[in-house]
This record gives C-alpha cells, sequence and structure tokens, in this order.
C-alpha cells in the first residue's frame, strides 16, 4: 500500500489574471520559436482571450498560429488534423487554452508531430517516454486534471482509448479562476463531479499510497465543499475547484482511474453524454462496491470528511448520502433513462466496461459481467444505491 513512484515535471501558477503570464513563463523555461495555440471554436474567441493570449505571446517574441478546431471527445481525425498544421508550419511548443479535449488535443498533437507517425501508433499499452514538444496548459473547466496529468484520451468508434507516458505532462499549466467566470452551471456540475470521481477512484485504488491519499483526499474534500457555490456562480468556490480538480489530476496521475470512469467511457462515446455526467450517472453504486472492499480505507475517509463513522456501514452510508446530496443540489439527472438510454443496451453497455483492462485492473472490487450488469441496472431509474 504504501510503495509509490512519482514525477511531477509542471511548473504550476495559480491566480487570478495568472493568464496574463503565459508569454513570461514560457520564456523562462526557455520555450522558443513557433506556437500552435490550441483551442475550441467558439469561447476562446467570444470570451475575448483568444486574442489576449496570441497578443501576450507575441510580445514575447512568439510566432503564434492558431489551431481553433478543437472538438468534445477528439477523435483520430481531429488530432490528424492538428499534426497536419503543426508539421507543416514547424511547430516548436502548444499552448492548449480550453476544457480536457483542447489539452488532451494539444497533448496528441505534439505527441505525433514530435515522433512521427499517428497517434494512433502511441495507443496505450505502449508508454510515450520520449521527449515531446512542450505544452503549456490552460484549463478553462473545473474537473479533468489535464493540466498536470500524463493522459490524453482519445475517441475510436465507440471507444475511448488513452495515450500515456510522462512526456504527456504539460510543463506549465496555468490555472486563472476568472476563466471560470462564464462556465454554465451544468458544465460546472458535470467537471466538478469529474474531479470529486477522480479523488475517489484514486482513493479506492489498488495503486492507492501515502503520496496518491493526499491528493485524492484534497481532491474530494475541496469539491464536495465548494461545488454547490462554484454551481451558484460564486468565483471563489469555482476558483477552489480549479484547485480540487488540480489534486484530482495529480492523484490519478499516481493511480489511474478505476470502473466508474471505466464504465462511463461507453455512455460517452456511443450515447454523447459529457464525461463528467457519465461518470456521475454509475457513481454510487461502483463506489460503494469498492468500499466494501476496501472497508477500513472508508471508515478513515467519511472521519477525516467530518462525516458519521463509527463503523464501515454508517460511514460508507455517511459517504454515499454526502454526495447523493449534493448531486440533487446541483441538478445532476437521476438515472441512464432520463438520459435517453434504452434498457435493452445495458448488456451491451456492460460488456463495453468490461473492455477497459487497465480499469478494472487499478479497481479494489473485482468485477465480472454480472455484477456490472447489475451496477447498469441499478442506476437506470436512480442513483443505484
Ligand atoms: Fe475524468
Amino acid at each position: 500500500m504504501s510503495s509509490f513512484e512519482s514525477t511531477f515535471p509542471t511548473r504550476i501558477v495559480y491566480g487570478y489574471r495568472s493568464v496574463d503570464r503565459v508569454g513570461l513563463e514560457a520564456r523562462r523555461i526557455g520555450l522558443k520559436g513557433r506556437c500552435m495555440l490550441v483551442t475550441g471554436r467558439s469561447f476562446a474567441r467570444s470570451s475575448g482571450y483568444l486574442d489576449r493570449i496570441k497578443s501576450i505571446l507575441e510580445a514575447e517574441g512568439y510566432d503564434v498560429y492558431v489551431f481553433d478546431r478543437v472538438k468534445p471527445n477528439p477523435t483520430i481525425v481531429d488530432v490528424e488534423d492538428g499534426v497536419n498544421q503543426a508539421r507543416a508550419i514547424g511547430i516548436d511548443f502548444f499552448v492548449a487554452f480550453g476544457g480536457g479535449s483542447a489539452i488532451d488535443t494539444a497533448k496528441m498533437v505534439s505527441v505525433a508531430s514530435s515522433l512521427g507517425g499517428s497517434i494512433e501508433d502511441y495507443l496505450y499499452p505502449r508508454i510515450v517516454d520520449e521527449p515531446i514538444k512542450p505544452v503549456v496548459a490552460i484549463p478553462t473547466t473545473c474537473g479533468t486534471g489535464s493540466e498536470v496529468t500524463r493522459y490524453a484520451i482519445v475517441t475510436i468508434g465507440f471507444r475511448k482509448l488513452i495515450i500515456a507516458g510522462w512526456s504527456l505532462v504539460p510543463r506549465i499549466a496555468i490555472l486563472d479562476p476568472e476563466t471560470l467566470r462564464f462556465l454554465p452551471a451544468d458544465q460546472v456540475a458535470y467537471t466538478g463531479v469529474d474531479a470529486l470521481t477522480h479523488g475517489l477512484e484514486a482513493y479506492f485504488n489498488r495503486n492507492a499510497s501515502i503520496l496518491s491519499d493526499i491528493y485524492a483526499i484534497e481532491a474530494i474534500r475541496v469539491v464536495l465543499r465548494n461545488l454547490e457555490d462554484a454551481c451558484k456562480g460564486l468565483m471563489e468556490a469555482k476558483a477552489m475547484l480549479l484547485y480540487g480538480s488540480m489534486n484530482g489530476g495529480f492523484a490519478i496521475n499516481m493511480t489511474g482511474t478505476t470502473m466508474i470512469h471505466g464504465g462511463g467511457y461507453y455512455l460517452t462515446a456511443k450515447y454523447g453524454l459529457p464525461h463528467g455526467l457519465a461518470n456521475a450517472l454509475i457513481l454510487l453504486p461502483i463506489l460503494k462496491l469498492n468500499m466494501e472492499a476496501q472497508s477500513d480505507r472508508a471508515i478513515k475517509l467519511a472521519s477525516i470528511l467530518g462525516l458519521p463513522a463509527f463503523d464501515f456501514k454508517n460511514a460508507s452510508s455517511s459517504i454515499l448520502e454526502a454526495i447523493a446530496s449534493i448531486m440533487d443540489r446541483i441538478g445532476i439527472p437521476v438515472g441512464l433513462e432520463a438520459a435517453g438510454i434504452p434498457i435493452e443496451d445495458i448488456g451491451r453497455i456492460a460488456e463495453e466496461a468490461l473492455t477497459y483492462r487497465r480499469n478494472l485492473e487499478n479497481n479494489p472490487r473485482s468485477l465480472g459481467l454480472d455484477e456490472l450488469v447489475d451496477v447498469f441496472r441499478s442506476v437506470y431509474r436512480s442513483r443505484g444505491v
């Protein structure tokens, strides 16, 4: 339980208006030449951030090329589009501005444009440990943690596949709470639950260690305390979520995720559910099973969170109730049915979940097809506990 390895190569700059330091920070770590600003189609432009970041980088002497074609849940084709441009221009480093999809796209474009071939050549279980062109990440959502993680996710057909390796960790993460000011409440809710899920999956995990626990517990504590206020638009609470989400990223960097993510991927790839919502819909019954497998740790977590914890049953139900209650208050829909998923698909959904071997291996409770079918049935019209 207590052996661990850890590498945290990211310089983190956290604070209001820290976006203004992007040029200075890039210069400080010695970045040179041509930069690709990787972002989505609308928010970066409409908010004025695109022009602002571009001028800041240009004032620092960088040539800036904008790639604003990032799509949610990027596919191989989306990544190749960026790779072709990066190769044609001769890009030296990347600045990603956006949610997990923008940051993941920048990481993958960097991998393929630095190392050659297609991004498909680098799918896990291959580990990317060769140096790649640096990525500077500026998150504008509060959940993925991608700004500090060694992962990027690409969608192929109805599968979410992973590119992994310490080379993918951004060199600089600029965490400016101001970028969250206009994030809609439902996206605060979904991405915030994603961060909470990262904390819970890193804590209840076969790879958990004394160090990953620190980050995992901090992510869980901070998200539970601030998510509701953040959804109401309180800036200080959004700022704390950005911090909580970073901690979730640190935690899963060490442990990987478990079957909450493993079960959620197909719901996103097949039915288009936002990543955080997919996790939220199936979170509670899988968490319940995992807490049974690590009951002492459940008691410890409940007591750290200040929840009733006089025995395992009490601790487990107080954790589940605390999470369910927050999900109710921030308007997370209940059940797969409300998300438009046909009941006859449940067998297929469970089979797809079983294909995420890495997540299964990390999961404290061993899960087979029958158990997964039960999990998905239990969340068809309820939160499943
Ligand atoms: Fe996630």
